[in-house]
């Protein structure tokens, strides 16, 4: 999982492949690497962020019109300089940036060194451009082709060749590739956000498919090297919707940014009390018999409250399951079954894969995703799009809330096309929600306070039941991923089941008691925690009796089914605070990616 760009044009490559590396570090950051071409390839990379680069990059002249740059997140080999990208053939007359894994680099490793070729680095991505040069007979697209027909696994490749002066070739498999067009030159990345300086106007490679970036022209190729014609896409966000806006970080900024992109998710949604969702308008949803929700950490949790909502709304069966588990669990799905993969990036390799099972055992497959052309939108049956706009923070806040209520107007849109009642109360409150959580969002002195009791702890409980319960587990999840404080979620219920063992005076507990129908359980367990010296933060609606509870938050009493988008603002809060007063990275936490494109 790494960050690759690419340029081609008549002004400097290096500041382009810069910014778009700045862009794309959320990607992996622990190295980075550039190559310019200019009659000779220059090569300047090194371990660590992009910063160490930037100083390195001092030394050297790295004027030139062509070039490929690489940020990396480290799956074959440690963080090192060898390791780093770019990768260069034993002349130094060929150059690569590989996103991806090269599941049968050792084989091809092996075949190499048998030729006589030797290797620098521990990476299983020096293997293609060894390849290419074994292959290169003059002809670089045709030398692309054969290395590719060799390789098994994922990519996304940008090479460059002292005998090709004037382009850049790219190709990509299962990892994402962006291609496009400035006024003067050609230019590709990973993701979107590091092409919106230079151009909106973009292509997306399918995969195998390969193309050729000159100044002046972009010409695609599918996997034979037959010329092929692609569609233009105009990104409708801009430069700003990717950058901070005054904020002191992306996660900050993007928590603020839930009312504005609840509002633009719902937008043209619901209509004179009915859903419209035409992405999924011929889709017979009398047919299924069981759901599936399928995805992985944030977005599993997202999926455990749509599954939850659209069992109540339907009564089928309803399961969800995450992505790393479901593809390898055999499990009992055919046409009558509906799959809904959810995914922020839509290019989780796990969920892609899961994916790729329900579409080869007949299922119905719906994509909930945010980015526009991600892999799992051009793979699965239908796509619904939330519009959280670019996610940059690591750790996932507005995509999380969009998926929500896009998962809502989902399940409320099936109950509707089954004949089944539809709560047209929850359909009228979800246009309320931008205002709540907005609301929501100027209480935050009194979640960083809240913040303040758990600076100094080590661990940290979150307890709720039913679809509280999907909501602990997302609170656990962004306190110990951006502050590392230890964090576990618990059913309420089952805290006498043994994790009651834990608590001992001073422990911290965050208790999340919303749902009428066990709220008041909740509210006993915490008693108990009370009675073993926790230290108790408990979130509520509005009305709910509670007593002996010191730090008690009032959520407004909406629809019950509402109340984990709701809640979702103080738990993000709570964690951002906490990591913040530790001093912790929060928009790149320690051993994370954004992106997680490997098994
Ligand atoms: C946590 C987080 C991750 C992602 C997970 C799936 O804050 O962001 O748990 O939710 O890696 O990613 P997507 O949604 O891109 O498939």
């Amino acid at each position: 999982m790494c960050g690759i760009t690419a340029y081609c044009g008549n002004g400097e490559a290096l500041p382009f492949l810069m910014q778009g590396l700045a862009k794309l570090e959320y990607r992996g950051y622990d190295s980075a690497g550039v190559t310019v071409l200019n009659n000779v390839l220059t090569t300047v990379k090194c371990k660590g962020r992009l910063k160490n680069l930037e100083e390195k990059l001092k030394d050297h002249d790295m004027t030139g019109h062509v070039g490929i740059g690489h940020t990396r997140w480290a799956t074959h080999g440690i963080p090192s300089n060898l390791n780093s990208h770019p990768h260069t053939n034993p002349s130094n007359t060929i150059s690569i940036v590989h996103n991806g894994i090269i599941e049968n680099y050792r084989e091809l490793k092996d075949i190499l060194l048998e030729k006589g070729y030797s290797f620098q680095s521990e990476t299983d991505s020096e293997v293609v451009v060894m390849c290419l040069d074994y292959f290169y007979e003059g002809d670089l697209l045709e030398a692309v082709k054969k290395t590719l027909n060799c390789i098994d696994g994922s990519y996304a490749l940008c090479i460059v060749s002292t005998e090709h002066p004037d382009e850049v070739v790219v190709a990509k498999k299962a990892s994402p590739l962006v291609i496009g067009r400035t006024e003067d030159a050609s230019v590709a990345a990973s993701d979107i956000p590091a092409l919106l300086a230079y151009t909106k106007d973009v292509y997306f490679l399918d995969d195998l498919e390969m193309a050729v970036l000159k100044k002046d022209s972009i010409t695609f190729y599918n996997k034979d090297g037959k010329e092929i014609t692609k569609e233009m896409t105009t990104i409708p966000y801009d430069m700003e919707a990717a950058q901070k806006n005054g904020f002191d970080t992306y996660m900050l900024k993007e928590i603020n940014e839930q009312p504005h992109v609840i509002q633009e998710t719902l937008r043209g949604r619901i209509f004179e009390h009915s859903i419209v969702l035409d992405e999924l308008k011929d889709v017979d949803f009398n047919k299924f018999n069981k759901v599936y929700y399928v995805a992985c950490g944030t977005a599993y949790h997202a999926g455990l409250c749509g599954a939850s909502i659209l069992e109540r709304a339907t009564r089928l069966p309803v399961l969800t399951q995450v992505a790393s588990e479901f593809r390898y669990n055999d499990p009992i799905i055919d046409e009558k079954t509906l799959c809904i993969f959810v995914s922020q990036s839509g290019e989780t390799a796990d969920t892609l894969a899961a994916l790729k099972l329900a579409n080869e055992k007949g299922c119905t497959t719906i994509a909930v995703t945010n980015v526009l052309g991600s892999t799992i939108s051009r793979e699965a049956q239908h796509t619904l799009y939330t519009c959280a706009g670019p996610e940059i923070a690591v750790a996932s806040t507005k995509a999380y809330t969009t998926q929500l209520v896009l998962l809502t107007l989902i399940a409320l849109y099936i109950a509707d096309k089954r004949g089944d009642t539809v709560d047209t109360d929850l359909m009228e409150q979800l246009n309320n929600l931008p205002e709540y959580v907005s609301k929501l969002i100027d209480d935050e002195a009194i979640f960083e306070n809240y913040a303040k009791t758990l600076k100094d702890k080590h661990d940290c409980y979150f307890i709720g039941r039913s679809l509280d319960y999907a909501s602990v587990l997302e609170g656990a999840l962004k306190l110990k991923e951006v502050s590392y404080v230890h964090a576990d979620a618990y059913i309420a219920g089952e805290l006498k089941h043994g994790p009651i063992a834990l608590i001992e005076p001073g422990t911290v507990v965050i208790a999340v008691a919303t749902q009428p129908h066990v709220a008041a359980k909740t509210i006993s367990n915490i008693q108990e925690t009370i009675a073993r010296g926790a230290e108790v933060i408990l979130f509520t609606v509005e009305g709910q009796e509670v007593s002996g509870v010191e730090n008690i938050y009032y959520l407004p009493n909406i629809n019950p089914l509402l109340q984990s988008v709701l809640v979702a603002i103080p738990l993000q809060l709570i964690a951002y605070h906490t990591a913040c007063i530790k001093g912790c990275d929060v928009d790149k936490p320690r051993n994370l990616a954004k992106s997680v494109t490997v098994e």
